[in-house]
């Protein structure tokens, strides 16, 4: 399954706008994250553009959230390593700590895109105006994008180092700018 694959999974099973934008984004900065690490983007791309699939579909009900994906992952031939990875990044029912950089960068990925593209936000848009310094700042005020589990962007830090891992998203998010509406 390449990017495209992807993308056209996800908007066979949603619609919202806003909510395909941030699948795109974890999927770019888990991208870059994966470069970075030498590991494979392909997969770890694929992953964030999938991860939350099944956002509509189970209609508010965060119990279901993963579990549905998963299921939806299987039934359209995805692989079940991945499907795996999709359930447990609902962090409200996974009870274990996450173990390994793919399905920790998840976590951070995830919760790290909302926050960045909010600084763009706060700049007109304008992602190439962000930098690592401004997301560090922005993170401290726990009002801005609150909805951004800084929690779950700290689980990354032992990985590393924190303006690497902004700089590097920073950079995975500009790659798709325009699928984004920044500039
Ligand atoms: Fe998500």
């Amino acid at each position: 399954m390449d990017r495209d694959d992807a993308i056209a999974l996800l908007t066979r099973n949603v619609r919202d706008e806003h909510l395909i934008k941030h699948c795109l984004a974890t999927g770019a900065i888990l991208k870059a994250l994966a470069v970075h690490w030498g590991e494979d983007q392909n997969l770890w791309e694929t992953i964030g553009i999938l991860h939350d699939i099944d956002f509509e579909l189970i209609a508010g009900d965060m119990q279901q959230h993963g579990i549905r994906g998963a299921e939806l992952l299987l039934e359209n031939g995805v692989n079940p390593d991945i499907a795996g990875i999709v359930q447990r990044h609902n962090h409200y029912l996974h009870s274990g700590a996450y173990e390994g950089r793919l399905e920790i960068a998840l976590q951070a990925a995830d919760s790290v895109s909302g926050l960045i593209i909010a600084c763009a936000l706060v700049k007109g848009g304008q992602l190439t105006l962000v930098t690592a310094k401004t997301v560090a700042k922005k993170s401290k005020e726990r009002a801005f994008a609150a909805g951004c589990d800084r929690n779950r962007i700290a689980l990354i830090f032992p990985l590393v180092d924190p303006a690497i891992f902004y700089e590097i998203a920073i950079q995975g998010l500009l790659t798709i700018r325009e699928e984004l509406g920044l500039t």
